[in-house]
This record gives structure tokens, sequence and C-alpha cells, in this order.
């Protein structure tokens, strides 16, 4: 273990291991250059300033300010909700479940460190009206987080709560909402308007590398999480990654490895599976990372590349029953990476009983960890024996410090990527084409044209839709 409590184990993903699917030596040597090459890109950038999101981890004021709000308000509230999408939001729910009680808002007030942490990330009237409806909205605080300041989900989840807040509170409504947004957009107009405590979400942080902004360290130190060790491990993995070389910097080594698993091996697909459950929702968060950093269509040169490679969350042992026999029978198109952990909080024995039925018997007395981690063995040995690559990010247990070296690790990870996949990682035009289209079917002024462009699309054939109402 090095001080980050983290390593990477890719045994087996070379060829002496798993056969004709795996790695050779040769095949690493030869990305060794463009890894370094990627390695000064990434470093020249942040010298010149550019990723910003690569220096939070040093950045400990933001941290004072929070601390010092949330103090001011923490005996008035019980619950916080984000409202938020996308990377404003996928942070938020990846510390709460890495890093809180795993029934953390099912605590008792009294039982939990923190307010319950609820956060949005969807429009689905459902479950936007489910939750504010089973709110105790007289101590609960919102938390509206868009670093554009004008996202819809975001936007309409806001109207809601505070229609919502200010029937409930009268004039006291403003102060339940703080905003966490960019000082450019719409939501900062509003938040001077209604004099809304605002933090800002800092320049040059884009939403899917934002978690150790105020967008993540908010609702993660209000709820309790220690957001200094959260960053003090992202500084220690600052640290460990300061080599060129891969066999010394293990982003760098991961991103060569995946790189190379993508062009040499067409191996599309990269499951992540945790077998941790706190470690579910690192998962997810990494999906959007991967996805909406690397699957890009044209390159730095503007030459059409459709880059990319398809992020699947999976979780050990859940999806053995699951996903595991596509993994090891199905195409050979996965590298699957193992989240493992060398020590969980709890200590669960699993008790003695029937002792003359062996399928209970020899479960008697071991621990649930045992358990989780012969199984994670099992299916590690299963995909290699199958030929199929595999690794294994170990993790000294899951605190916020190795929880903070392993989001850090992901993100600089993903910038090395950019860079040997020759994109920008930083930019979504995909994303931004949704969102006008978005406003456009909303009836948004000033999307006239995009509403005429898209009215033009032809309506669907009644004969390629099939069952129910038909074409109706
Ligand atoms: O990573 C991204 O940039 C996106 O997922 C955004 O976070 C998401 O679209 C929400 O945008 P905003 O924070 O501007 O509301």
């Amino acid at each position: 273990m090095t001080d980050t409590g983290i390593r990477i184990d890719f045994n087996n993903c070379m060829a002496a291991r798993i056969g004709k699917a795996g790695l050779t030596d040769k095949e690493l040597a030869t990305a060794a250059a463009r890894a370094r090459r990627a390695f000064k890109a990434v470093a020249r950038a942040r010298k010149r300033k550019k990723l910003a999101w690569a220096e939070l981890p040093h950045e400990r004021e933001t941290l004072e300010k929070i601390h010092e709000s949330w103090e001011a308000k923490r005996e008035a509230f019980d619950d916080i909700v984000v409202l938020g999408i996308g990377g404003s939001a996928l942070g938020a729910i990846c510390l709460r479940s890495a890093l809180l009680h795993p029934e953390h808002n099912r605590l008792g007030v009294k039982d939990r460190d923190g307010p319950g942490l609820h956060v949005l990330d969807n429009v689905d009237p459902n479950q936007v009206g489910g939750l504010l409806d089973t709110l105790n909205l007289k101590r609960t605080l919102f938390l509206v987080v868009t670093k554009s300041g004008g996202t819809a989900e975001t936007m309409a989840q806001f109207l809601l709560a505070r229609e919502r807040v200010k029937r409930m509170a009268g004039k006291t409504w403003r102060e339940r909402f703080v905003c966490v947004t960019g000082e450019a957009g719409a939501l900062s107009k509003i938040a001077a308007k209604e004099k809304f405590e605002t933090l800002p979400v800092p320049e040059g942080v884009g939403g899917r590398f934002s978690v150790l902004s105020t967008v993540g360290l908010y609702p993660a130190v209000a709820a309790g999480i220690d957001a200094e060790k959260l960053l003090d491990g992202a500084a220690a993995m600052d640290a460990a990654c300061a080599s060129p070389e891969m066999s010394e910097n293990p982003a760098l080594a991961n991103a060569a490895l995946l790189w190379l698993f993508a062009k040499k091996r067409k191996c599309n697909v990269h499951v992540m599976m945790p077998y941790a459950h706190a470690l579910r929702d690192v998962a997810d968060w990494y999906r959007q990372l991967w996805a909406e950093s690397l699957g890009k269509r044209v390159d730095r040169k503007g030459k059409v590349v459709n880059a990319g490679q398809t992020p699947v969350k999976a979780l050990g042992v859940t999806d053995q029953h699951s996903q595991v026999q596509l993994y090891v029978e199905g195409p050979y198109d996965k590298l699957v990476t193992f989240v493992a952990v060398e020590k969980f909080d709890h200590y669960v024995r699993i008790p003695r009983a029937y002792e003359r039925v062996e399928a209970a018997a020899y479960l008697g007395g071991r621990a649930f960890g045992d358990l989780l981690e012969a199984e994670r063995r099992g299916t590690e040995l299963a995909l290699s024996s199958a030929g199929r690559p595999n690794e294994t990010i170990w993790l000294a247990g899951v605190t916020p410090r190795t929880v903070g070296a392993l989001l850090y690790m992901l993100e600089l990870q993903t910038a090395y990527a950019g860079e040997m996949y020759e994109v920008n990682a930083f930019d979504q035009p995909g994303v931004e084409a949704g969102k006008v289209a978005t406003c456009a079917l909303m009836g948004r002024k000033g999307f006239d044209k995009e509403r005429k462009r898209i009215e033009k699309a032809r309506a669907p054939e009644a004969k390629y839709v099939v069952g129910g109402d038909a074409g109706r």
C-alpha cells in the first residue's frame, strides 16, 4: 500500500496470465511513450492553470467557507435536498453512499452525524413529488447546484421546491435555499434578487470533475463527512501520480491499460465492479466521467473519430447473479475493473447452525467479509481462466481518505486518457445538444429555430410501432 491506501493489480490483464486476449510486455512498452506525452500535456495544462479541478485537493479556503455556512444552519435543519443533475448531483450521491452510514437517511435525527441527504438527479414526477411530500419542509434545506445556472431539470426542481417552501414558511422561505452555481448564469441572478446565500462553482471546473469542489463538498460537510480527509487523500494521490512513468503513476498506468485494450483488443466496454456496497455509486459517478469525457465525435484536430469506451456499472456480488455469465462467455469486448477493500468497518460473523447440512455448515463461523472476498476471487478466477482481462483496484478501507484518493485518481486517469485518445476530455457537445432540444420542446424563448427543426422531423410511421395503441 502507498500512503494513498490504493494500489492497482493488473496481472490478469497480461497475456502471460490469460492468453492472447491479454497484453504483452512489448505492447505495454509501446504505450509508454504515448503515456509520457499524455502526462506532459496534463502537466502543461495544469501549469497554465487550465485544469482548475486538478488543484482542488490543495485548495482549503472553500472548505472553511462551507463549514462557516453550515455551522450557522445546522441546528435548523434535519434534511438537505440537493437539487441538481448529472455532474452536479452524482458526486454527492457517490460520497453519501461511500462515506455515510449505509442507512443514514433512515437513522433517527439523533442517531446520525448530520442531516438526511437526498439528491434528486431527475425530474420524474413520482420521485420529485414523492420526496417533497414526505419531508418536513420546515426543517429542510435546499441546495440548488448548477454550474451553468440554467439547466432545465434543476430549474424545474427549484421552482417546485420554492413554491412548496414559500407556501409553508412564508417570509422566511429564502433562508431555506443555498445556491452553488456559476457566477454568470440565470440562477446567480435569481439568487442575487432573492438574497439567497450563494457559493460559487469555481471557474474551469466542469460538472463531472466537480466532486471535490463546493458541488460535492457542501453536501458532504453538512451530512457529516470528514471533507478535510477526503481532500488529504486526493492530495496524496496527486503526489503519487507525479511521475511520467506508467510503473510509478497509477492513474497513468490505468489510462494506458484501458486505452491499449480499446485500441489493440477492441475492448470497447469497461466494467467497474466494486466489491463493496458502499462503492456502488463510485461506479455510477465514474460512468459519467468516463463516458462524457471520452465519448467524442471528433479529435482535437477535428477529425471524425467517434472515440470512447462504454463504461458499465456492476456490483459484486449482486451482479455475479446477473452479469458475470456474459462477462465470462460473451463477446471479448470487455475489461473488468474490480474495486476491492482490504478491511471493512463492520465485522459480521456468519452464525454456526445446521452442522450436518454442508450447504450451511461450511459458512458457519466465517466472516461476511471473507465470503465477499472469496466471491470476488472466484469471479476473478472465472474471468481469468476464460481469458478475460481484469484488474483490481485495492483500497485499504472505505474511508474519506481512500475515497478522496480513488476519485482523484479516476479524474486524473480520465484526463490522461483524453490525451491518449487525442480528444477534448472536458467538453460535452452531445449533452448540450440535448439541453437545447429540451428548451425548444418546452417552449423557451430564443429556441424557435430549434423548435421548428424538431417539428419538421417526420412523425413515427405506424408500421414501425408495435403493440398497445400502435400508431395512435
Ligand atoms: O458533467 C457535466 O458537465 C454535466 O453532466 C453537467 O454537470 C450537467 O449537465 C448539469 O449541468 P449544470 O451543473 O450546469 O446544471
